[in-house]
């Protein structure tokens, strides 16, 4: 196995990803961050420095389990310190497994600030995906990776949710999709063909300077015109071009930090292989469903006729008020050059109802894990935590709470914490967070008890337990209403059991959860007013969240952590620089290692 080694410098950019300029979180002057593609088994390194003069960072690989490097996990208080401005951390782990994966930011909202980028794990020569010959060679496309963007900065985001009473204010939806870190500022289907043609004719010449063209507004953004844009630009529409007749691999990932969505392209179906690095038995679709936290990939045939088509990505879940965003896939004839690029026939096609709640579950529904490399889950677990995720007031403040409770992150990151015996100082150790709910909880109607209280328990899991967990949804604070909530675990895939409609009662669901065939994944959605069943063998020494992955809910409680196998966290090879903060950095005197 090789070691993939990068080094990246973490620096506010100036950037304009939707044709206004703003400051974001770039690595290396860029946004979105650089790709990393390693193969199975390979050591990925990433020296990352730094640059930001006035905040810590850290950057989490999202799908690696990190068995053995807890502390490159990279959230904030909970696996590692956050690296101060102008330091130096290198992440060092091993890519186990092939699949589609992504990284970035898990402190504070810097996710939403731009800092991330795709992370592909391909299959080893020897060990082959079972679908890697249903595609062609050379036929892995670029990755497509999802975001949303607000044109008001996280901080004023992340002081809007904070606010008390009055001062709360929402972060509302998204001004902008973007695919691949670029997306059109409120371009709709008529002036988007415009923009698309000046894409096409508008002579490259023309656009002299394109990292700058776009900040100038009143040139480059006219709303009503919706361009131009230099094929150049930071914001230009996103080109996959492919051949006729050839299958392609296209992986797609969502980072988003709120928005819900489908991907739909004209013309073309797709067939789903895999989810969060995992397979799942093929199935054929006209669009696709994505959540924050999940990544697909969909094998698709180049079969229509050479031309261009368009992909339209919509916002599900939400009532949208952001335009779908668009990209184009363009049929070439194979040779070197790129093909002059078509204007796609047609208008884009458009992405389901966002409130065609019935085709969302028979999408996340119909997802079973491969046929024939299977492995079931363990038939029992040990340990049944269950999870009731409402909306509450605290102290004059929105949170989100679970089981009543909502997470705070203590100043002592947990790794660190247990790797120097200083747990029963670092949070509050004197139990668990309650594992449990009121029987008579009511989840169709807004919480009755507002008395919401913040911690920073975690759950303590035996080493080799196995765990299930029900996640349960409710009404929040307003009548009828409950959203949608992808939840994520760190340093694991759990199987996904099941789901239902209303409240999940052991007595009448146990019986009717997938024990055969539930696929393996490293998020799960929760549909409203509905719930999630998941398993997952507690093997991972180490400290992880579990959280619903719209960055504003996590913000606000929507989490939890599981610290598993205490007893061997003194056995972790846990670097020193990752722990130089809180409690541990003031007990220098305390061994890394205690024997
Ligand atoms: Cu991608 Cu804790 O998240
Ligand atoms: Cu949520």
């Amino acid at each position: 196995a090789a070691t993939v080694e990068v080094t990246w410098d973490v620096e506010y950019v100036l950037w304009a990803p939707d044709c206004q300029q703003r400051v974001m979180i770039g690595i290396n002057g860029r946004f979105p961050g650089p790709n990393i593609t390693a193969r199975a088994g390979d050591v990925i390194s990433v020296t990352m420095n730094n640059k930001m003069h006035t905040e810590g960072v850290v950057i989490h690989w999202h799908g690696i389990r990190q068995f053995g490097t807890p502390w490159a996990d990279g959230t904030a208080s909970i696996s590692q310190c956050a690296v101060n401005p102008g330091e130096t951390f290198v992440y060092k782990f091993v890519a186990d497994k092939p699949g589609t994966y992504f990284y970035h930011g898990h402190f504070g909202m810097q996710r939403a600030a731009g800092l991330y980028g795709s992370l592909i794990v391909l299959d080893s020569p020897e060990q082959p995906e079972p679908f890697r010959h249903q595609y062609d060679d050379g036929g892995e496309l670029p990755m497509m990776l999802l975001s949303d963007w607000w044109h008001q900065n996280v901080y004023a985001q992340a002081a809007g949710l904070d606010g008390k009473d009055r001062h709360f204010e929402w972060i509302g939806e998204p001004q902008t999709i973007l695919i691949n870190g670029r997306g059109q500022f409120e371009c709709t289907l008529g002036p988007a063909r415009k923009s698309f043609e000046k894409l096409l004719n508008e002579n490259v010449e023309t656009c002299v300077d394109d990292q700058k063209m776009c900040s100038d507004q009143e040139k480059c953004l006219r709303r009503s015109e919706c361009g131009p844009y230099c094929p150049r630009s930071q914001c230009a529409p996103v080109v996959f071009n492919v051949e006729q007749g050839k299958t392609y691999r296209l992986r797609i990932a969502s980072t988003t930090s709120l928005s819900l969505l489908n991907v739909k392209i004209q013309g073309h179906k797709m067939t789903v292989v895999e989810a969060d690095g995992n397979h799942v038995e093929p199935f054929v679709v006209d669009d696709i469903d994505i959540y924050s936290g999940e990544s697909y990939s969909v094998l698709l045939k180049a079969d229509q006729k050479p031309a261009s088509y368009w992909i339209s990505v919509g916002v599900r879940g939400r009532h949208p008020k952001t335009v779908p965003a668009l990209a184009i896939l363009s049929y070439g004839n194979g040779n070197a050059a790129p093909p002059p690029l078509q204007l796609p026939a047609g208008e884009p096609p458009v992405t389901p109802a966002w409130n065609d709640t019935q085709r969302s579950k028979a999408f996340t529904y119909s997802i079973r894990a491969r046929k024939d490399t299977n492995r079931p889950p363990p038939a029992a677990a040990d340990r049944q935590i269950f999870l009731l995720n409402t909306q509450n007031l605290m102290d004059g403040r929105y949170r989100w709470s679970i089981n009543n409770v909502s997470l705070t992150l203590p100043a002592t990151p947990y790794l660190g914490a247990f790797h120097h015996g200083l747990q029963d100082s670092a949070f509050d150790a004197s139990g668990e967070p309650p594992a449990a709910f009121p029987e008579d909880y009511d989840v169709m109607r807004p919480p009755a008890n507002n008395a919401t209280t913040a911690s920073d328990r975690v759950f303590r899991l035996r080493h080799g337990g196995v765990v299930d967990v029900v996640l349960q949804n409710a009404n929040m604070l307003r009548e009828e209403v409950s959203e949608t909530h992808p939840w994520h675990l760190h340093g694991h895939d759990f199987w996904v059991l099941g789901y239902g409609d209303g409240r999940y009662d052991p007595a009448a669901h146990a019986a009717g959860l997938n024990a055969a065939d539930p696929p393996l994944r490293n998020t799960a959605v929760v549909f409203p007013h509905g719930w999630t069943a998941l398993r997952f063998v507690a093997n991972n020494t180490g400290a992880w969240a579990f959280h619903c992955h719209i960055e504003p809910h996590l913000h606000m409680g929507m989490g939890v952590v599981f610290v598993e196998g205490e007893d061997r966290m003194h056995e972790l090879d846990v670097p020193k620089d990752a722990m130089a903060c809180g409690l541990v950095a003031r007990t220098a005197a305390t061994p890394l290692t205690p024997a």
